[in-house]
Order: C-alpha cells, then structure tokens, then sequence
C-alpha cells in the first residue's frame, strides 16, 4: 500500500457575514503521505524489497502476502475512523515489489493483472472502512523518470521508449482496476475511485508569440492529458501527442510510432474510469517552443517545448524545481473545469519543501499555503470550479526521494536524529488546523 491523505470533512461555515466567501459545506481537508516516505521497515515483518529499497541500495512483498502489513492498515484506517479522519487511500506510490520489477515492471504487459489482484486484496480488507481510492500516483513521473531519464526508481533509461511503454501499461491497469472496482465492489461499498495526476500549470513565454502558445498546449499535452485525455475523456491519447510523436519517429527511422496505440476494445475500457480529479499541484512554468533537432528520440524532443523557470517567481523553498506560483493552481483548475467537463477535483498533493535545518516558524511556508488557499477558494467561490478537497503534502517531514531526509515537506518537524523520532509542527501546522477547524477565512479572499 502506498499513500493515505487523511481529510477532516469540515462543516458548513456558519456565516455570520453575509458578504463571507467561505469554503462550501464538506469541503474536506487534508495531509498526505506515503508508505515509503513515512514508514520506515524496509525488511522487518516479512515486507520483502521494492524497487526504491534497491535504488536507494538497500536492499519490500507489500501488503498482499504479509498479515502485519494487513493488520498494519487496519488499524491505521481504524485510528483514523475513529478520530473523525475520513481516509483516502493510493495503492501505488512508487514503492513497486522488486520482484515485479524483475518481471518487467510497468513496462510488462502482465502487470495489469497483479495489480488487479492487489487491488482487489485492498478493495475485500479494507473496502467496508476505505471510501476513497486511488489507484496510481503520479504514473507521469514514475513513466518519465523511472523509465525515460532513470533519476529514479527503477532507474531505467530507454528515452523515447520507456515512458510511454510505462505510461500504457499503468493507464491499462488503472482503468481495469476501476471496472473490477465498479463491477465487484461498488455496489456494496458506494466508493470512489481516480487517479492521482500531477501538473504543472504552463503559459507561453512569449504570450503573443504562436509558437509558444502552441509549444504550451503540447506542454500540457504531453504531461497532464497524456493521462486525463484517456482516461476522462476518449479512451485515447491527446490527438497532437500522437502526430508528434508519430512525425518524430519516422525522422527517426521507426517503422511506426514510438507511442503504443490502444486498440478499440482497450479504449472502450479506459474512457470514463475516474469517479473524481485527483490533482497534484507544486509549481508553474513559462513554455518555449523548441524545435526537435536531435536524432536521439526522446519525451522532451517529441514534445518540442522547453520549460522555463520565470526568476521573477519566488523561489525560496527546499526543491531548486519548486518556484511559488499559487495563481498557477487556480488557472490549473479552471483549465481541468473546462477540459474535463467540470469534474469533482480533489488536489491531493500541494506543499513546500525546507531545507535542513528547518525553523520551526515557517512564515515563507505558511505565505506559500495561505496565498494558495485563497487561490483555491476564488476558484471555487468565484469560478465555480467543483473542488471538494484540499490535501496538503505532507503530514510529516519524510524520505524526499533521491533528496533523503535533506528536504523538508511536513506540516510536523520530525527529528530523524532521535530514534524516539519526536515530532513538533511547524507553524503552518498551526495556522492550517485553525483554517480546519474555522472551515472558513475571513470576511474576504484578500483577508485570508
Ligand atoms: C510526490 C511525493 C513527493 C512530493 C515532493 C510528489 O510528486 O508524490 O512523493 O514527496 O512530490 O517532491
């Protein structure tokens, strides 16, 4: 099992102004985290090793074969449960089984079908408590940088090849896991299920320029849509990710495409399989239009589109990638309301890193989250974008991939020096619960 975000379903505001923009009745606040950021254990209780243990050189069968981890969740859901904490639950978020990776990986064919086993595990354990599900985060980053670039796990580097080999098995399995959901399991659940997607937000360098207008659709199509346009909406990949994909590949010398084609029957069975939008949002990006001039294929190359970083953004947090651009998230979800028909959205992902040593007032932090939630709450109040969730990442300082512990995303200091491991919030803890527990701002957006 990968990551749980824990939302509080806040009620209504009680409206004492009547001129209050407030966040709706339920909307529901959260924190995120990750089995393999959080929990520690690599090898204890029988968890046998997953491709991050072997990446990182350590060197976990997850949950399925393993009844401390069963009863580990258990009682996580139940903690939860009981202290009024509605979870959501992500089956995968990176931690792949070693073993499976040996098969292939998300590059096989075959493991759709172990993923539909584990799923439905999860769905039969767990299914009577978990109403919210996830089936995949960030499937974009596990494609392109586990198997395109290898900066992370598993760290294979076919450019032009892996990621979108990847991609189309993960989106396969996605969908089959929502039909087994939809047709096993829902009726007696009356769960949800998505997928998490991350996004940047994008906008032409030059705004009057064509080319860079053009260069950000592809942008977008080659990051978001890449997985939403099949999955929300045709069964199939965004119509200019597979002309340019397929132009590159024949300059190229490819007999066919580099992109795999779905075939009808597995379009059918894709289009549709999101109950809600989950999205992860951290940062924006000016776009450039780049023309491919390599022989080396490459998911940058068939996008043909550079990514800038605007110097005028603050960029202050813990990650170099990480420029602070709330308005972006509000332009994002205005984007997934007219694209994806005014979906239900969950942002399921949303923070700002510090570097070690981190101060416990985090002022920059809390003017990152408290700029963000006014973006979100114009976008609902003002652009009627149906979000119904806010999940901040994270809970707890944690494993920040190939950053180690040097990254700092928790809304909770963790002194990973201390075996006892004590926890202490930031500031931001603290300002973010008193939002929770207002369920509203103030008179105005501005005041927030
Ligand atoms: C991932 C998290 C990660 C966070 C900050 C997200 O892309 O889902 O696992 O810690 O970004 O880098």
């Amino acid at each position: 099992m990968a990551s749980a975000a824990a939302a509080s379903f806040a009620p209504a505001s009680c409206g004492w102004y009547p001129e209050d923009i407030s966040f709706p009745s339920g909307f529901a606040w959260g924190a995120a985290t990750a089995a393999y950021q959080v929990e520690g254990g690599w090898n204890a209780d029988g968890k046998g090793p997953n491709v991050w243990d072997t990446f990182t050189h350590q060197g976990g069968d997850r949950v399925f074969k393993n009844q401390t981890g069963v009863d580990y969740y258990d009682k996580i859901i139940d903690d939860l449960l009981e202290n009024g904490i509605v979870p959501m639950v992500t089956l995968y978020h990176f931690d792949l089984p070693q073993h499976l990776e040996d098969q292939g990986g998300w590059s096989s064919d075959a493991i759709t079908e172990a993923f539909d086993n584990y799923a439905q595990f999860c769905f039969r354990t767990f299914g009577d408590r978990v109403k919210l599900w996830v089936t995949m985060n960030e499937p974009y980053v596990v494609a392109k940088d586990g198997y395109e670039k290898g900066i992370v796990a598993p760290g294979i580097k076919e450019p032009g090849t892996g990621a979108y080999q990847t991609a189309h098995n993960m989106i396969k399995a996605h969908a089959k896991v929502w039909h087994s959901y939809d047709l096993l399991f829902r009726r007696k659940q009356n769960g949800l299920l998505s997928i998490a997607l991350n996004s940047d937000w994008a906008e032409p360098l030059d705004p009057t320029f064509l080319a860079d207008q053009e260069a950000t659709k592809r942008y977008m199509a080659f990051c978001l849509n890449w997985f939403a346009e099949p999955i929300f909406i045709s069964g199939d990949y965004p119509a200019i990710m597979k002309s340019q994909i397929s132009e590159m590949s024949t300059k190229q010398g490819y007999l066919s495409s580099r992109l795999p084609e779905f075939t009808e029957e597995e379009k059918l069975m894709i289009k549709g399989t999101a109950d809600f939008f989950a999205l992860n949002y951290y940062t924006t990006r000016k776009v450039k239009h780049q023309e491919n001039t390599h022989s080396e294929p490459s998911v940058s190359g068939d996008r043909e589109a550079e990514q800038i970083m605007d110097h005028s953004w603050p960029c202050a947090s813990g990650s170099s990638w990480l420029a602070v651009v709330p308005w972006g998230l509000r332009k994002l979800l205005n984007y997934i309301k007219d694209t994806y028909n005014n979906p239900i959205i969950y942002i399921t992902e949303n923070g700002f890193s510090q570097s070690d040593p981190a101060s416990l007032d985090d002022t920059q932090r809390w003017q990152y989250f408290r700029l963000t939630l006014q973006e979100i709450l114009k976008a609902i109040s003002l652009d009627d974008v149906h979000l119904k969730g806010y999940f901040v990442w994270s809970l707890l300082d944690n494993f920040e991939w190939t950053c180690g512990y040097s990254c700092r995303f928790g809304l909770f200091h963790v002194d990973f020096e201390n075996p006892a491991l004590p926890r202490v919030p930031y500031r931001s803890a603290i300002e973010y619960a008193k939002v929770i527990s207002n369920n509203r701002r103030t008179k105005s957006v501005e005041e927030l």
